[in-house]
């Protein structure tokens, strides 16, 4: 599988994206660098950061020295939660554009729904985009209440919503609300940490398709058309997470992993913030 014959989505403003993508939450330095290189060597097109995960100028610098076109290339940012608001957030843009030193940022994401922030921090965005700042914007953690609320203020939708998705957290209202309205969902924490690697009904999917663990979950974004961002700062880990274009679940094998869910979750509950 080289990187042209991923699978991509097409957004709803014609951007092209890949489906699999790495997440770079919680490297840092060369550690970070040393990811990134290795995953685009394997054939990943997609990046995902933020400003608060205090990375992006060794994410920039492995895009820059990794000889792959900029423009072969999807990166993600995002717009830190204390940054967020009208004008902090287009300070914070000018920021991450400097740290990441790429020429250009592929997505900008509100981060959280920040009680308070949310309309003004979506029009910095709306502007950025209306003046070509940058190629898409989207949101990460809008469940389906802030998706309604998003829709009485946007001009513009966002192309992607970026939110916790898993077996065990299986979000089918935002998952359907998204398909609907042509807006990507993008899992995160998409294999749980490996906090559910031992699960027995996933332990014998894995014996019956001979994959690990975290290839059938990333398989099963792939199926619901979910875009997904596993981290692993791991060679052959970034390896394996990639090696998920050979093989396909059945519908049946599809509908009893959507019933792993349970409301796990990793991350914090975004509706804390309503
Ligand atoms: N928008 C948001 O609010 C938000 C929140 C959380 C995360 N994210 C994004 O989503 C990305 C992924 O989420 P995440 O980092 O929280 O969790 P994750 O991808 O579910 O899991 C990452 C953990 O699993 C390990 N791992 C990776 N591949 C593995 C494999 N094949 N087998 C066993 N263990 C494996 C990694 O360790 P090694 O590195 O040692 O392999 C790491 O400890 C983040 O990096 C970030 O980009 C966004």
């Amino acid at each position: 599988m080289n990187a042209v014959q991923q699978p991509y989505t097409t957004l709803n403003n014609g951007t092209k994206m890949p489906l699999l993508g790495l997440g770079v939450y919680d490297m840092y330095e060369a550690e970070a660098k040393a990811a990134v290189i290795k995953a685009l060597e394997t054939g990943y097109r997609l990046i995902d950061t933020a400003a608060a995960y205090n990375n992006e100028p060794e994410i920039g610098s492995a895009i820059r020295e990794s000889g792959i076109a900029r423009h072969e290339v999807f990166v993600t940012t995002k717009v830190a939660n204390p940054d967020q608001g009208y004008d902090n957030t287009m300070r914070a843009f000018d920021t991450s554009m400097k740290k990441l030193n790429i020429g250009y940022i592929d997505l900008y994401l509100v981060h959280w729904p920040v009680k308070g922030k949310r309309k003004e921090t979506w029009k910095a965005l709306e502007t950025l985009y209306k003046e070509k700042r940058v190629k898409c914007i989207g949101v990460a953690n809008y469940l389906v209440p802030f998706l309604y609320e998003l829709e009485t203020y946007a001009n513009i939708q966002p192309v992607v919503n970026q939110i916790e998705f898993t077996p065990w957290l299986f979000v089918k209202d935002a998952l359907d609300f998204c398909k609907d309205k042509n807006i990507q969902l993008q899992s995160y924490s998409p294999i749980t940490r490996g906090k559910k690697f031992d699960d027995e009904r996933l332990q014998s999917l894995c014996k019956k398709y001979n994959k690990t663990p975290a290839q059938i979950i990333l398989r099963w974004n792939i199926e619901h058309g979910v875009s997904t961002i596993p981290k692993s700062a791991n060679p052959a880990r970034i390896q394996e997470n990639f090696n998920i274009f050979d093989f396909t679940l059945t519908k049946e094998d599809i509908a009893v992993i959507d019933g792993f869910n349970e409301g796990f979750r990793i991350c914090e509950n975004p509706m804390d913030m309503w």
